[in-house]
């Protein structure tokens, strides 16, 4: 291997530390200084005064407000770019050398091109700026199954929420070594300054231009323009879902956009789930959930609330760990009603972006007033800043943004599983996939067998969310949740899955069950007819039922679904009538369903296998025989 020369002048001249020992690492980070012309450059060493610094100089720079210590200790406001508030999936690139290896659903430039375009942006981009070094390890430091990232990022804000999503620092330079590989992840948010120049906003970005590339092939990340979330913290989707996903399929595992919990019954059993929602849809709820009166003495714990890495352990038993360390999570509709660990888990230590700043210092968002007697504050500074009241929000505008996040440390969660930082994983039992339907999709049915499970998961339709920069409430399909996360062509990744569930089958592997699931039916008026929330656990409970032998089910036309009288009901009123209205399935609206699901094979019919068509055919034989 060509090991770069490193001299003593490079490594002064970019104050690299005398921990970090990695030529590759030192001699890339020399490189990208050249081009991007910071006006210094910072190794993130990950320990708590640099935190504290860091968050001290964004005080300084008007992107953070410090909250009030004794309302949130430890916890600031940052208001983002109106232009910059969410991901921005037109702005997404997958730039394999071929493109039908990114597939119809990415956006593909060739790479020389794509390289050549972002070439004169990048050139002197973060002049006048510091460029922060951010090294973090994906997964548990020095596990077998984590991989090595470093950020280099223009960002104040970026390296602040690297420190609490990621393990974040020394550790992971420690980890690397002196010649191990990293993912390279170039940041800027793309606002150069001029000698002598101010910011003139605390939240610089490019409201015009804007780039979220991807080079599989060679594990590249860059992306400017936006400071914002999976935009910017490139740890999250751009390597442990995009890069990550690719990467799994080369070498026969999976990275997944799912929570992963544990479940531990009052006899003491524990199963671990792994759930795919798409963006807004419930991951972190779910992940959090508190057990409903008529469950006494089960326990839900959150091993993951986004992400989940999958790999074949000891007999092909399906192990998954989380690789991040924190939650960035939203923040409108949390309260102590849906979801009471996840306030808990925001007391203090916490970023928070785009929410809304009481008179008394601390933070609100719509959802909040639900268990506060439907009290809202009389005055609030809204998102962007601006004087808000009841009124305000009574003609629509929103004292939050609805995509508003909350950035906090896994160990501020009190549902935390203990096996959460465990290099091995956690043996997965169940695998739910849920998008938000409103009519069609039922509450929840099992499928006959892997293929019927991955046929569900890749068919999954859901109304879009402000999770993404776009239109909202639109249905779309988002296969397994990973429409906008898929690093390679989305055929191919259903054959991925396909593929393991054969070999792992072949291997005489046990493999866990697959449930569809949908929390989100409404009736005539629009209201949900689910509760929902921590009342989800009755429908967990029946997934533990299914794998217990305990619930014979009722075949339907899309997999097993429960009877009435097998769901635990104890201190919940729920009538038959509602459960038909949320598990019926209505002919007419699954012939129209079949149309979008053979619409989605069209698009995806290069490489789509074969399998998936084959069983649209069962499932539609077994629907022209419904009464209707
Ligand atoms: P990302 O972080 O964007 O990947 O999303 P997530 O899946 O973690 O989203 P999260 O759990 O934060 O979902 C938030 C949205 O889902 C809010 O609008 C909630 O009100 C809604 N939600 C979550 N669980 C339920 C549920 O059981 N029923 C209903 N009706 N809404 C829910
Ligand atoms: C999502 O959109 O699925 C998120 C938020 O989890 S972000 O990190 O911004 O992508
Ligand atoms: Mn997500």
């Amino acid at each position: 291997m060509n090991i770069p020369a490193v001299t003593p002048g490079l490594k002064q001249r970019l104050n690299v530390p005398d921990y970090v020992q990695n030529a590759a690492l030192i001699a890339w980070v020399g490189r990208m200084a050249d081009l991007c012309q910071p006006q210094r450059v910072h190794w993130c060493d990950g320990s708590q005064a640099e935190y504290e610094r860091l968050c001290e100089q964004l005080v300084q720079a008007g992107t953070f407000l410090r909250l009030d210590p004794a309302k949130r200790p430890g916890s600031f406001l940052a208001r983002s770019d109106p232009s910059d508030v969410a991901r921005v999936e037109d702005r997404t690139f997958i730039c394999s050398e071929r493109q039908e290896d990114a597939g119809p659903t990415n956006n593909w430039v060739p790479p020389q091109e794509m390289r050549a375009r972002l070439q004169p942006l990048f050139d002197g981009c973060m002049r006048g700026r510091t460029m922060y070094v951010i090294p973090f390890s994906m997964g548990p430091l020095g596990s077998p199954i984590a991989h090595i990232g470093v950020e280099l990022s223009d960002s104040g804000y970026v390296a602040a929420n690297m420190k609490l999503m990621t393990r974040m620092g020394r550790g992971a330079i420690q980890a690397l070594g002196e010649s191990g590989a990293f993912v390279p992840c170039m940041h800027s948010v793309g606002a150069p300054l001029q000698p002598g120049e101010k910011d003139r906003t605390a939240w610089p970005c490019n409201p015009q231009v804007k780039y979220i590339v991807h080079y599989p092939e060679t594990r590249e990340i860059w992306s400017y323009g936006s400071g914002y979330g999976g935009n910017a913290l490139l740890g999250k989707k751009c390597f442990a879902l995009r890069i990550a996903s690719s990467m799994g399929r080369e070498q026969g595992w999976l990275a997944e956009h799912m929570l992963i919990l544990g479940v531990t019954s009052p006899q003491g059993k524990k199963y671990h789930v792994a759930a795919a929602f798409p963006s807004a849809c419930g991951k972190t709820n779910f992940s959090m959930l508190v057990p409903p009166s008529g469950f006494d003495g089960w326990k839900v714990t959150t091993i993951g609330d986004d992400i989940a890495w999958i790999k074949p352990g000891a007999g092909g038993r399906l192990y998954a760990i989380n690789p991040e360390a924190g939650y960035f999570g939203v923040a409108p509709g949390t309260n102590l009603l849906t979801n009471p660990n996840c306030m808990a888990s925001l007391n203090e230590n916490v970023i928070f972006t785009n929410v809304a700043l009481t008179d008394e210092g601390d933070v609100w968002w719509e959802g909040m007033e639900k268990d506060a007697g439907d009290v809202i504050p009389a005055r609030l500074i809204d998102w962007q800043g601006n004087h808000w009241t009841p009124a305000d929000g009574q003609a629509g505008r929103k004292a939050a943004h609805p995509n508003a996040r909350f950035t906090v440390a896994a160990t501020n969660n009190p549902a935390l599983d203990a096996a959460w930082d465990d290099p091995a994983g956690v043996p997965i039992d169940a695998f739910i996939f849920g998008g938000r339907r409103s009519t069609t999709v039922p509450l929840v049915t099992e499928a006959r067998n892997w293929t019927e499970g991955v046929y569900m998961a890749a068919t999954m339709g859901s109304e879009t969310t402000a999770a993404a920069f776009g239109a909202q409430g639109v249905v779309r399909r988002d296969p397994f949740a990973m429409l906008p996360f898929c690093g390679y062509n989305m055929a191919d990744y259903f054959g991925h899955w396909l593929k393991l569930g054969t070999r792992l089958h072949a291997q005489g592997a046990w493999l866990p069950a697959i449930y569809c699931v949908n929390w989100f039916r409404k009736n005539e008026s629009g209201k949900f007819v689910w509760p929902g929330y921590g009342e989800n656990m009755r429908v967990l409970k029946w997934i533990i039922d299914r794998a217990e032998g305990r619930a014979a089910g009722r075949p339907t036309m899309f997999g097993i679904a429960p009877e009435y009288g097998e769901i635990n009901w104890a201190g919940l009123d729920f009538s038959p009538a509602q459960f038909a209205t949320v598990t019926s399935i209505d002919h007419e609206a699954w012939q129209q369903e079949f149309q979008l699901h053979d619409e989605l094979f069209e698009q995806l019919a290069q490489g789509l296998p074969q399998a998936l068509p084959n069983t649209k055919a069962a499932m539609q034989a077994r629907l022209a025989t419904l009464a209707h």
